[in-house]
């Protein structure tokens, strides 16, 4: 018994090691990122709230997400536009290079930090909406291994777009498809104004 929990633990440690380690160059995505930081900022840390944030953002989110604006299945035009020049290893470099950097933190609306944060923690067990620290972590820094991203600090009007993104089917991929559009559909307005208020000031 104990020898196969161990055996199982340690190939799980191992597999998770491996997706986990960067494939990119931090160095050279730093250059490569000239032409993205006009909206999403040098360090990755966008003034507008309408661009994510994509400090300490997972390396293999964001290549996967470089991957989806190039093939349409993320629709956005702006985006399409930015990853038509970039080779496997541009996406990988400066996936890299944003991972590797800080993420500023924002602050919770006080009239809804209460209300976002029991969706955060608890979800809405009467309308089937699972707790995000599920799958976000307890202070929204994602986990790698499974490629749920980060969202601690991320702005609250990129992460409301993205929920209504969801919900009304604009956004759509993989597990997206399942999780994220499933749950965001069974929230309220309200509910998801909250828990993106409640985002911008997690860390
Ligand atoms: C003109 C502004 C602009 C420029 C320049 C730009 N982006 Fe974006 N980016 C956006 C917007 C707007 C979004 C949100 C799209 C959406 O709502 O789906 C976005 C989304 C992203 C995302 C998804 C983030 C997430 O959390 O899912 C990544 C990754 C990204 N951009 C990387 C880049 C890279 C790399 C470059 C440079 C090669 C770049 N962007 C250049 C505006 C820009
Ligand atoms: C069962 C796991 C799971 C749960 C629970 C979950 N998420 Fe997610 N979430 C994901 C996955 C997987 C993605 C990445 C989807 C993709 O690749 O586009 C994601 C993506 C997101 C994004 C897009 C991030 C970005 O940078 O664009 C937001 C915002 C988000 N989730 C918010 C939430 C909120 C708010 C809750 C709770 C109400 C929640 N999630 C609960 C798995 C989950």
């Amino acid at each position: 018994m104990k020898i196969w929990l161990y055996l199982s633990i340690s190939i799980i440690s191992f597999f998770a090691l491996n997706t986990a380690q960067a494939a990119g160059d931090a160095e050279a995505g730093k250059a490569k990122a000239a032409s993205c930081a006009a909206c999403h900022g040098v360090d990755g840390n966008s003034i507008n709230p309408e661009w994510p944030k994509l400090a300490g953002q997972h390396e293999g989110y964001i290549v996967k997400q470089l991957y989806y604006f190039g093939d349409g299945e993320r629709d956005n035009s702006t985006m399409k536009g930015m990853v038509a020049n970039l080779s496997e290893q541009d996406s990988q470099d400066i996936a890299a290079y944003y991972a590797s950097q800080t993420p500023t933190i924002g602050a919770a609306d006080p009239e809804l930090v209460e209300f976002g944060e029991r969706i955060y923690r608890a979800g809405n067990p009467q309308s089937g909406v699972a707790p995000c620290m599920g799958c976000h972590g307890p202070k929204g820094a994602g986990n790698p291994a499974a490629n749920y991203p980060a969202l601690r600090g991320q702005h609250a009007k990129y992460i409301e777009n993205q929920m209504h993104g969801f919900a009304s089917g604009n956004r759509v991929n993989e597990n997206a498809k399942k999780m994220m559009q499933i749950l965001a559909s069974r929230m309220t307005n309200r509910e998801i104004r909250a828990v993106s208020s409640y985002i911008q000031g997690l860390h």
